[in-house]
């Protein structure tokens, strides 16, 4: 069931424009969703404490060591995180005061800022990954030609003719480990990060197909923004499915720029 958290921080009531706007939201979010759910919470009927040392000191201790008074601690916020986490749609009123945000609104991001739960520190990259981490050993060298023809299959159908229709052949479930900047891992992800990079990319011909046992690299030529552009992919292939994934698009510099006649591909 679709479910909206709709939070006020305004301290004026009857005559306050954020609270209208968020009122005039849920209206309209109900007449579209007739079976949604919305859970209203205003921040300043909220008695919201600002944190403490010991509250930090409790959100650092892993769940399962957890001392009662350090459970209690977290309850208010562990109430706001399940309230955020029920819902899949958020509109937040917030007016500027002084500059910022009302303070209200600053105790309640305090309670639900949570590690590992509403976010994480990552070296860098939404996944995790970097662009040099992850096996580097081919394993299964007897699945070298194998794999190459399943890659040249994957890569000409899903990327060259954009048909990601059978996502389920080259996938299993949700896995794809990802070593590219600013992505997370997962299947989900990656099809939207491709939906979105086709409309401004082609990718046109395959160029260099390499294999050993497990991975296969891929160097094609296409273009981004309509500019000649190489795209590199290293894939890491477990049983007919592609489970890891580097990847970066390099541009042709313009003609003139070059210092041989070689070209990039
Ligand atoms: C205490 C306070 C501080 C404010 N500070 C700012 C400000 O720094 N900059 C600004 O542009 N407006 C400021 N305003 C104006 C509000 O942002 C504006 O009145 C807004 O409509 C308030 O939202 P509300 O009507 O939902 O309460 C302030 C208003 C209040 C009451």
């Amino acid at each position: 069931m679709p479910t909206l958290l709709h939070i006020d921080s305004s301290p004026l009531y009857g005559r306050s424009v954020s609270r209208e706007l968020t009122a005039a939201f849920v209206t309209h979010w109900q007449a579209s969703y007739p079976d949604g759910r919305v859970v209203d919470r205003d921040l300043n009927a909220t008695a919201i404490p600002p944190i403490t040392a010991e509250w930090v000191g409790a959100n650092y201790t892993p769940e399962a060591t957890r001392t009662p008074q350090q459970r209690e601690q977290l309850s208010l916020s562990d109430s706001l995180l399940a309230e955020l986490e029920q819902a899949n749609e958020y509109i937040i009123g917030v007016p500027m005061h002084n500059f910022g945000v009302p303070s209200v609104l600053k105790l309640w991001i305090d309670q639900i800022a949570r590690v590992g739960r509403t976010f994480a520190y990552v070296d860098g990259n939404e996944s995790g990954h970097t662009h040099i981490d992850g096996p580097t050993e081919a394993t299964h060298l007897e699945d070298t030609e194998k794999n190459k023809s399943f890659m040249r299959e994957y890569y000409e159908s899903f990327h060259i003719s954009g048909d990601h229709s059978r996502s389920n052949r080259y996938f299993q479930g949700d896995l794809c480990i990802r070593h590219e900047p600013g992505v997370r891992d997962g299947v989900a992800e990656f099809m939207r990060d491709v939906e979105v990079l086709m409309q401004r990319r082609t990718i046109d011909e395959v160029k260099i197909l390499l294999g050993q046992g497990d991975f296969v690299f891929i160097a094609a030529k296409g273009t981004h923004e309509g500019d000649p552009c190489v795209y590199i992919d290293l894939y890491r292939v477990e049983d007919q499915k592609l489970v890891e994934h580097w990847g970066f698009p390099e541009m042709v510099p313009p003609q003139e720029e070059w210092k041989n006649k070689n070209g990039m591909l």
